[in-house]
């Protein structure tokens, strides 16, 4: 009894460091070229020397102690591949296992194909840091930056640049220099938490785990020295608390406890709590888990709460904290992940699951895709495998959420295809749409019929759409004087007009774009409502946003005009010298130089502007009206 303190002691002491030591998830971004697989197993190898140096110690002591540690290891390996299996995504990531005496690691390694972002997409959700390899004599590249966009979408806020095969230049420290700034300016909109820039050579170790005598000018840590220390914990601290319902246990009429892993925050037994859902109120009775009952639990924590109160909630259902609730809502925004082998189908019913919760809900709209290298956005009307897109999701019910980068647990959700089964998509929430909550339309007794009874006129939007110089203000316009002259009411909405008042905050990005023929199409749904004859003249370049103006309005209310014009022609015309601009670089993101333009499929009308001139094509629009 005296004498085994004195010798065990240290071995204790050691178990102890090492039990509670951390966990660092990271991945690992690079293609096989790069050096991925050298870093890797140079990893692998010289931290489990570290490790087998502090080991061979102790085992001489405490074998047993020795190996309990190491199931302990081992099960949470499972744990990071079960998370995917419960999704069901069949995915080519492997999961390495490593340690050193300070720390824990899980390495995510994902193939380097450039169209494999599903893969990245599931390594880098489950991961705290992420290692960019560069190799030293190529630089920053495309799949650099492709890789540092998908890491920052999925929240990863720790980044390591590992600039590799330094041996293969000389050890240059300007041309190490000269990546860093690059690499630093290009990440800044990015907003990492911390970027560390490391000079290695993976395949001769050079500060892998020791510092290189090769590169005495770096005065940084090594990259295990750096993986060692950083401090990945604070990135929850202060989480309001969040516990979904896995399932509820009820062995008896005396015990209903709420079983589930807190995804974030902690709580005490006594510390007030609510169901998201409901907004019930209770508190804390006990914290049960595997060890009986605990004082206190945090995040990461798989627990049996009992409550004060009798509740309702249910599997799905989240406990959290009752003064900083999850949102709850059944439209929201959100990048997706497209991982189906089919296309996305906007409208198609897919399977939700957010958590433990599920429902049905439909993409109700691609705002656009992201060009993960260039990180333009494109419109379009579909997503195929592994592309990115921004989109509206409705939701057959609502549920309990926070946006992906307050809680990356809360905040995303999975596809599933209901055909199928197969997981098809991977989505993380960027914000509630809530122009539906708590506002009501207001009943009003003076509606759209009875105006236009009194302005005597059909009202109708005249929708004109085309490429600049096509001619559609003068014909618009035209057509404006005509119907006044014929005692209509109207009113024409120019989008160079509207570009000086109500839309003078957008430019002609394709968001911009989209938002501004939004805000026209509301705007003319509103002056047909009053009773009058709009005219719209807006390029209005996108199908899409087209199709949903006519949404706004009931049959036969739009009346779409395609002023049509051929590229060549309306360049040539140039009325406002735009076009040269655009060829001389001067003005970006012109419609039809380097923006796209897509003619209606059934518009309306078709004015063919070469064939015929302005008056004879504006009176073609008043008889389409019956008004001539
Ligand atoms: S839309 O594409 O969003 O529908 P809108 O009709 O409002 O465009 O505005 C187009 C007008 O803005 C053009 O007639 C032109 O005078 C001017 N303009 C300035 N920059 C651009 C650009 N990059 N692309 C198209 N039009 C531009």
């Amino acid at each position: 009894m005296n004498q085994l303190p004195s010798i065990s002691a240290p071995v204790v002491d050691y178990l102890e460091s090492h039990e509670q030591k951390g966990l660092l998830r990271f991945l690992t971004c690079g293609s096989v070229d790069d050096g991925k697989s050298t870093l890797i197993g140079r990893l692998l190898h010289d931290s489990k020397r570290v490790f087998e140096d502090q080991l061979a110690a102790l085992r001489s002591d405490s074998r047993k102690h020795g190996t309990q540690g190491e199931e302990i290891d081992f099960a949470l390996l499972v744990d990071g591949l079960e998370a995917e299996r419960e999704q069901g995504i069949t995915i080519d990531v492997a999961y390495r296992f490593f340690a050193t005496d300070h720390r824990k690691f899980i390495v995510a390694d994902t193939p380097g194909h450039e169209q494999y972002t599903r893969n990245m997409a599931t390594g880098a959700s489950t991961s705290d840091l992420a290692v960019i390899l560069v190799d030293a004599r190529k630089g920053i590249l495309q799949q650099t930056r492709r890789h540092s966009f998908i890491v920052s979408l999925l929240g990863i806020r720790h980044v390591v640049v590992a600039v590799n095969k330094m041996d293969l230049i000389d050890f240059d420290a300007d041309r190490f220099a000269e990546i860093e700034t690059g690499y630093r300016a290009f990440a800044e909109s990015f907003g990492f938490d911390t970027l560390q820039v490391i000079p290695i050579s993976a395949l001769q170790g050079d500060n892998i785990v020791e510092r290189s005598p090769q590169m005495p000018w770096y005065a940084g840590p090594t990259l295990l020295g750096h993986l060692n220390e950083i401090d990945v914990s604070s990135d929850d601290a202060g989480q309001p608390f969040r516990m979904p319902v896995q399932w509820i246990n009820r062995p008896d009429l005396d015990f209903r406890g709420y079983c589930g892993t807190i995804v974030s925050g902690r709580i005490c037994p006594g510390d007030p709590v609510a169901v998201a859902a409901s907004g019930q109120h209770t508190r804390i009775a006990r914290i049960v888990t595997m060890d009986g009952d605990v004082e206190e639990a945090q995040s990461g924590d798989a627990v049996t709460l009992t409550l004060a109160d009798e509740v309702d909630a249910s599997r799905g259902d989240v406990i959290c904290d009752p003064k900083a609730r999850p949102e709850i809502a059944d439209r929201f925004s959100a990048h997706l992940i497209w991982m189906g082998d089919q296309k996305l189908v906007p409208g198609r019913t897919y399977a939700v699951k957010a958590g433990k919760q599920s429902a049905t809900g439909v993409v109700s709209r691609i705002g656009h895709r992201i060009d993960v290298n260039t990180f333009a956005q494109d419109e379009v009307d579909s997503l195929s495998l592994n592309e990115i897109g921004f989109c509206n999701l409705a939701l057959s019910a609502p549920i309990a959420f926070d946006p992906y980068e307050v809680n990356r647990e809360m905040g995303s959700f999975i596809l599933i295809d209901r055909m199928t089964n197969q997981t098809v998509a991977a989505g993380v929430i960027w914000r509630s749409l809530r122009s539906a909550d708590n506002i009501h339309r207001q009943a009003v007794d003076v509606d759209k019929q009875s105006r236009a009874i009194l302005t005597g006129q059909k009202p109708v939007a005249l929708w004109f759409t085309g490429l600049s110089g096509a001619g559609k203000s003068t014909i618009a316009n035209l057509v404006e004087r005509k119907l006044h002259a014929r005692g209509r009411l109207t009113y024409l909405l120019d989008g160079d007009n509207l570009r000086h008042g109500l839309n003078q905050d957008l430019g002609f990005s394709d968001a911009d774009r989209v938002e501004n023929i939004r805000r026209v199409g509301e705007m003319a749904k509103l002056f047909v409502d009053a009773g009058l004859i709009s005219l719209v003249s807006f390029i209005s370049p996108f199908r899409s946003d087209r199709q949903l103006a006519r949404k706004l309005f009931e049959e036969g209310e739009f009346v779409e005009i395609h002023v049509a014009a051929p590229l060549e022609v309306a360049e040539a015309r140039d009325p406002k010298g735009l076009y040269q601009k655009a060829r001389e670089g001067k003005i970006r993101n012109f419609t039809g130089i380097d923006s796209p333009y897509e003619p209606p499929e059934a518009a309306e009308l078709v004015l063919d502007t070469v064939a015929r001139d302005a008056e004879a094509l504006a009176d073609e629009v008043i008889r389409y009206l019956g008004l001539d």
